[in-house]
Order: structure tokens, then C-alpha cells, then sequence
């Protein structure tokens, strides 16, 4: 958001809202939390791009397909204070919220999903917050989704602050389902809701088959796996060195 349309944006609330924002009073303090949110987001998107390119030496393959990111506008977290009703100022949204910085990793296949947030929660900087899987139990709408929410350090100038970002793991099949749902939500004029309804949960069932039946024709076709390749390529080092030693001996 523009400075000019952040300032305005504030003064809207301030206007509509009495208990209106210490938040927002501070435009310094809210960018400061801002720049501090996207700094998270690349720490931890980070984390993952290494994961992704160590998966993939060796043509293994990637496991994370793509990662989008985003933090949350001005609007979304008054909105979402409000909704909650929390106070608006920069120490409750620091504390209420864990999605102002959001991580989306959209894997190809299921277990891809469980492998990277395992690995992604083992790493010594990460504290897990929160996990919500609702892969293994979706929501009633058909929503299939692994949630963490992670606390990471950032390093300022002066000060280590621990951010918590959401990360959202879904596959493909899981990611496509739940754009149309979002966009479907947000629709005003919706002829028989309760028939889309009964629709999309339908669609989800489909989608949750095709993610089990493509991850089934993977596992048949599927290389090593890069915890037992990298086990062979331990065993052949040793074999290198015994050999060496062989020879010299
Ligand atoms: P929010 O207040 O919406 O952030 O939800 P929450 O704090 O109860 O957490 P939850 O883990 O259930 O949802 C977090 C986020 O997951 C949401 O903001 C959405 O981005 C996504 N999400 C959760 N449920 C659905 C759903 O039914 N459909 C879609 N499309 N997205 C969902
Ligand atoms: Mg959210």
C-alpha cells in the first residue's frame, strides 16, 4: 500500500473507529512491523528453496512445486481485529494474529507435504506454534490443507525478533480446489448454495482420489528416495575410502 493510501486508510479507521489504532496512529510503527513480516517471509521461503534445491541434486526431483507468499494488508488485519474483537494496536496485533506473514508451499504430492514440514520444523531456529491438519481430517466444505504456524528469529540491526508466519502446505489438486472455494465465498448472487456446496465437496472428494492414486503411480515409478540415496552415497564413500586404503595398504 501507498504511504498516501495507508494514511488514509488510517484515518478512516480512526474516524469509524473510537478505540481505533495506537495501531495505526504510528505510521512508523506499522511499517517497522511490516518490513519486519516480509523479512520473516523470506527466512523462512529460504529455508525452503534450500530444502528444494538439496532434494533435487541428483535428479531426485523437487518436492515443492511452487511457494507463493504474502503479508496482510492494513485492511485485512483491522478487519480481522475487529472481527476478533481485539484492541487495535501494534502490541495486540503482534499477539493475536499468526497469519500477518503467510507462506503457501504447494507440493506435487501428498507426502512431499509431510516431508518438508518435517524437515521445516526440525530446524533449530523454527519453534512450532501450531499444526492443523486438515489433510487428515478435512474440513466439512472438503478443505484439505497441513497448517504450521512457526516462530522465526530475525536479525536486526540491534535485536534478534521472533515472527510467526503461517505456512500453508497443499498440493496441487488441494491448491486448485481451494482457489474456486475462495473465489466461490467472496461471490454475492449465488443460485442454489446449497447444490454448489454439495458440488465442491464433491469436487474435493475427486481431488482428494487423484492426490492418493497419483501418489501411488509416483511410489511405483519412484527413484530412491533421497534419505536412502544419500545412504548409498555414504556406503559408496566408505567403499571409495576401503578401496583407497586397499590400494595403499
Ligand atoms: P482464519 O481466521 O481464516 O485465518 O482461520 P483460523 O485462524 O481459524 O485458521 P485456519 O487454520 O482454519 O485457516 C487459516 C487459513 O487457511 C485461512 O485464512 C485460509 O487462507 C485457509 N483456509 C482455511 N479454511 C479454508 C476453507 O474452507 N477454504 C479455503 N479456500 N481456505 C481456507
Ligand atoms: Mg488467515
Amino acid at each position: 500500500m501507498e504511504d498516501k493510501d495507508l494514511k488514509k486508510f488510517i484515518s478512516r479507521v480512526m474516524e469509524t473507529d473510537e478505540s481505533a489504532p495506537d495501531l495505526l496512529h504510528t505510521l512508523e510503527g506499522f511499517r517497522w512491523y511490516m518490513t519486519l513480516y516480509h523479512c520473516a517471509i523470506r527466512e523462512v521461503q529460504t529455508k525452503f528453496e534450500v530444502l528444494n534445491e538439496e532434494l533435487s541434486l541428483g535428479n531426485v526431483r523437487n518436492p515443492i512445486d511452487h511457494i507463493e507468499s504474502r503479508v496482510k494488508s492494513a485492511e485485512s488485519i483491522v478487519g480481522k481485529l475487529r472481527r476478533m474483537g481485539c484492541k487495535f494496536s501494534l502490541k495486540s496485533m503482534t499477539e493475536n494474529l499468526n497469519d500477518i506473514a503467510g507462506i503457501r508451499v504447494i507440493c506435487q504430492y501428498v507426502d512431499d507435504i509431510y516431508t518438508v514440514a518435517e524437515m521445516l520444523g526440525k530446524q533449530d531456529d523454527i519453534t512450532i506454534i501450531n499444526i492443523k491438519d486438515y489433510i487428515k481430517a478435512p474440513k466439512p466444505n472438503g478443505y484439505r490443507s497441513y497448517h504450521m504456524i512457526v516462530e522465526v528469529p530475525v536479525f536486526f540491526s540491534n535485536k534478534k525478533h521472533f515472527v510467526r508466519v503461517e505456512v500453508q502446505f497443499r498440493t496441487i489438486a488441494m491448491d486448485f480446489w481451494a482457489s474456486l472455494e475462495h473465489d466461490i465465498r467472496y461471490k454475492k448472487e449465488i443460485e442454489n448454495p446449497e447444490l454448489l456446496a454439495a458440488d465442491l465437496k464433491e469436487c474435493a472428494d475427486i481431488a482428494s482420489s487423484l492426490d492418493t492414486r497419483m501418489q501411488m503411480l509416483r511410489d511405483r515409478i519412484r527413484p530412491k528416495s533421497s534419505a536412502d540415496r544419500s545412504e548409498n552415497q555414504k556406503e559408496e564413500a566408505v567403499e571409495t575410502t576401503a578401496e583407497r586404503t586397499e590400494r595403499t595398504a
